[in-house]
C-alpha cells in the first residue's frame, strides 16, 4: 500500500469557518497523515464561535499530533522535509498579506516558507470580508506566484458583504490533489 501524504493544516483566524474546515477535515481522516498548526491568534484566542480549547482539543485529536503554535515549532518542516504539501484553510486576509510580502512571524508562515524552501505546494482557503477591496492584491500576487493554489472560492453574502469571498471548504481534498500533480483545480471562481 502506497504510503499516506503528509499534509500540514494551518488553521489561521477566521474563527467563524473553524468548524466548517474541522468538518471537512474529519471526512479525510485516515486517507493522510495530517500535522496540526495553528496561528497563535487562533490557538490562544476565545470568540463567539468557541474557546481555543475547544478547537485545539478537536484538531489535536482529528490530526492525533501535538498542535504547532510557533514558529520554532514549524521551523523544522524545511530542513527535515517533513511534509509533502501545506493546506492553509481558512486563510484570513492578515495572513495572506504576511505571505504576498514574505514576512515570516507566525507557525502559520513559518511553515509557508519551509515548505516554499522544499518546492513544495501551499493550498489556500481564504475567508475573508476583504476579499474584493484591500486583500485583492494579496490574492492576485499569491495566485500569480510559484506553488500556491487556491480552493475555489466565491462571494458568500453579495449584497451584505460586498467584498467577502468564503472558499468552497468541500473541495479541499480535490484541490490538493490537484496541487499535488501542479494542478489548480478549476473553476477558481465559483458561486
Ligand atoms: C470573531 C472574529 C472573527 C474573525 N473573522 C475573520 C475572517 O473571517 N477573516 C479574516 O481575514 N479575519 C478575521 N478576523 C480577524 C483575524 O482573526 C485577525 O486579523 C488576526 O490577527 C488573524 O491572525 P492570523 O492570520 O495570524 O490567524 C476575525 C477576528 C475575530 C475576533
Amino acid at each position: 500500500m502506497a504510503e499516506k501524504k503528509r499534509i500540514g493544516i494551518a488553521l489561521t483566524g477566521s474563527f467563524c469557518t473553524l468548524k466548517k474546515v474541522l468538518d471537512v477535515l474529519e471526512l479525510l481522516r485516515g486517507k493522510y497523515e495530517f500535522f496540526p498548526i495553528m496561528s497563535q491568534a487562533v490557538y490562544q484566542s476565545d470568540t463567539r464561535f468557541g474557546t481555543a480549547a475547544h478547537f485545539k482539543e478537536r484538531f489535536s485529536a482529528l490530526c492525533g499530533k501535538e498542535i504547532w503554535h510557533t514558529v520554532a515549532q514549524a521551523e523544522p518542516i524545511g530542513p527535515k522535509k517533513i511534509l509533502d504539501a501545506l493546506v492553509i484553510a481558512p486563510c484570513t486576509a492578515n495572513t495572506l498579506a504576511k505571505l504576498a510580502l514574505g514576512v515570516t512571524d507566525t507557525a502559520v508562515t513559518m511553515a509557508a516558507k519551509a515548505i516554499l524552501r522544499n518546492d513544495r505546494p501551499i493550498i489556500i482557503g481564504l475567508s475573508t470580508n476583504d476579499a474584493l477591496g484591500g486583500a485583492a492584491r494579496n490574492i492576485g500576487a499569491l495566485q500569480s506566484a510559484r506553488h500556491y493554489y487556491f480552493i475555489p472560492y466565491g462571494q458568500d453574502d453579495p449584497f451584505l458583504k460586498p467584498r467577502s469571498c468564503v472558499a468552497h471548504f468541500e473541495l479541499l481534498e480535490q484541490t490538493l490533489e490537484s496541487a499535488l500533480k501542479g494542478e489548480q483545480l478549476q473553476p477558481i471562481l465559483k458561486a
